[in-house]
């Protein structure tokens, strides 16, 4: 399947190179393509862009409009902060009648210290949506960090879970099917309408604290329930 993935971040190249290897047609899309070869691997990545690319020879990098164009289906892997303007300039008409995976956290860090730019009545998510009515926006993979969220099987055997939420239900349901059987997830909460995703995005701030007092990223939460 043409799958688009907009922005060349952890997040990107994770979810591009797994749906790399399982054979999919994938292109990124970036501001600028050769700015991204050129850039160094950041701090907290084991490799530069062009580094990822040599290791996926077939998939493809173009601009964020070539992307939103080649995929049937589109992944928002974005910095939240500049979601919105990397899909206007993906074109309104490019993303019409598709399905968008939103997996931004709309975070900041004024003074090192960590903020939602959008929260309690409103949503990253529903932002993206109001803004692009025509593309079916769901929410989901922004609660666990990006190697978890294309092998969650390497966490406790697979037995945590993964939320989603959107408006349209039949996106959701296609969107759950990717969710177990291209990445593998065994267990996924259906949240319903998109707004959903207030809760969702608003779960950061715990997540982080739980990075850092567990010393790690590779975690996620399991939901028990009575009966
Ligand atoms: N890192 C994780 O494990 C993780 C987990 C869950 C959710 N998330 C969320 O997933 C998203 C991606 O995270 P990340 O860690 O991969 O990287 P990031 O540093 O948050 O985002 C980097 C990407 O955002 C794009 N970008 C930055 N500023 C832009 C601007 N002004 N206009 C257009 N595009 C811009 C860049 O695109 P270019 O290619 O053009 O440079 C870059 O590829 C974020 O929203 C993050 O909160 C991350």
């Amino acid at each position: 399947m043409n799958i688009g993935v907009f922005g060349t971040g952890t997040v990107g190249r994770t979810i591009a190179g797994k749906l790399h290897d399982l054979g999919h047609a994938v292109m990124m899309g970036t501001r600028d393509v050769a700015v991204a070869r050129e850039r160094a691997a950041g701090p907290r990545d084991s490799e530069s862009f062009a580094e990822w690319e040599a290791r996926h020879p077939k998939a493809e990098a173009g601009s964020l409009a070539e992307a939103a164009a080649h995929g049937e289906i589109l992944f928002n892997c974005t910095a939240g902060h500049a979601s919105l303007d990397a899909l206007t300039a993906a074109g309104t008409d490019n993303l019409a009648g598709k399905i968008l995976v939103d997996v931004a956290n709309p975070l900041e860090f004024p003074g090192g210290v960590l903020s939602l730019i959008v929260c309690n009545t409103d949503s990253l998510a529903e932002q993206i949506q109001r803004a692009f009515p025509e593309t079916k926006v769901i929410k989901s993979l922004n609660t666990v960090t990006a190697r978890v969220m294309v092998e969650p099987g390497e966490l406790g055997q697979g037995d945590h879970h993964v939320f989603l939420c959107g408006d349209d239900a039949g996106a959701r349901q296609r969107v759950e099917e990717i969710l177990r059987e291209w990445f593998g997830w065994r267990q996924v909460i259906d949240l319903g309408d998109l707004t959903g995703a207030r809760g969702m995005e608003m779960y950061l701030p715990l997540w982080v604290r739980l990075m850092s007092v567990q010393e790690t990223p590779a975690f996620n939460v399991k939901v028990v329930r009575q009966g």
